[in-house]
């Protein structure tokens, strides 16, 4: 099963002279079970289009299946459902935090599934104890009390605690210093690996995702602007540029090693796979590892 767009339109506030067509003609598949980036310039759409995959938003067109059901025909209970289903963590924390406390916060959605308190606690402490939030240290502190990386983990904490089977992420890299980046990551695979979790990933950097996504969707101006495998994405350059984007450092050197050889194959992700090119093109006596 997948989430599935097909021809999908958004239009912001459309009866008013504020009208703005956020997302144009979109039709791309978000396959179970891999992790998608959807990667765009500020202002492309990407927050919207992660708003119409849980429901949040449904679309002036066009039509938006998730497991084979369209969204816009979904109400009350049913898209109580979906937004179980499909877990979405917002770009900013301060939007989904609004309990006394991180226990209750992270509760939440568990509570109103009325499973019973022990199994709510074990939830909790799981899903704090995966994001890096210590348990018994935090879960009587107020969210509002902490700093911004760690408002961002209680948000993660209470989606993931829901344990959905689409994780949505807006940018949840943004304000983390590099090794909390690290460890989402790390916790991203980890959900991929043992729970067979499909992932979106929002973010306006290439360089943040490519090492972690399967697959990449790119928009710009709310357009489709291209998508495929992260690899072979990596070999279109031009177009990547003309997107609004930056390619990842690595890939960058790779391209202007490129220019000298051009047998070099830039379709890469990954430091060592770039070592491996470099050593097959110029020779092993170039290299000492
Ligand atoms: N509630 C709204 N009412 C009117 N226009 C909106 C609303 N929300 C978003 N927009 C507009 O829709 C377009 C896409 O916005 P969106 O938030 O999806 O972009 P984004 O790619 O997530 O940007 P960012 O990188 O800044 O988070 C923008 O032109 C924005 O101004
Ligand atoms: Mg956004």
């Amino acid at each position: 099963m997948s989430i599935h767009l097909e021809e999908v339109c958004l239009t912001y506030q459309i009866d008013t002279p504020f009208k703005t067509e956020a997302l144009h003609n979109i039709t791309c598949t978000i396959p179970e079970g891999e992790i998608t980036g959807v990667i765009g310039p500020t202002g492309s759409g990407k927050t919207t289009f992660l708003q119409l995959l849980n429901g949040l938003l449904k679309p002036t067109s066009g039509q938006v299946w998730v497991d084979g059901v369209p969204t816009s025909r979904l109400k009350g209970k049913d898209l109580i459902l979906l937004r179980n289903k499909v877990g979405l963590v917002f770009q900013s924390p301060e939007e989904q935090l609004f309990e006394h406390t991180v226990y209750d916060d992270i509760a939440f959605g568990l509570r109103n599934r009325r499973l019973p308190e022990k199994e709510i606690a074990a939830s909790v402490r799981w899903a704090m104890e995966l994001v890096g939030l210590p348990y018994d240290e935090l879960k009587h502190r107020s969210p509002h009390e902490l700093s911004g990386g760690q408002k961002r983990r209680v948000a993660l904490a209470g989606t993931l605690a829901m344990r959905p089977k689409y994780l949505l992420l807006d940018e949840p890299g943004a304000g983390l210093d590099p090794q909390s980046r690290h460890r989402l990551l790390g916790v991203i695979r980890y959900l991929v690996r043992h729970y067979n979790t499909t992932v979106v990933l929002v973010s306006h950097h290439l360089e943040d995702v490519t090492a972690t996504c399967d697959r990449l969707v790119i928009l710009n101006r709310g357009r489709l602007f291209m998508e495929g495998r992260t690899r072979e994405m990596m070999a279109r350059r031009e177009e990547i540029l003309a997107a609004g984007l930056e390619l990842p450092f690595l890939n960058e050197l790779v391209w202007k090693l490129k220019e000298c050889r051009p047998e070099l194959d830039p379709a890469l992700i990954t430091l060592e796979e770039v070592a491996d090119e470099i050593e097959r093109v110029f020779g092993a006596k170039y290299f000492t590892r």
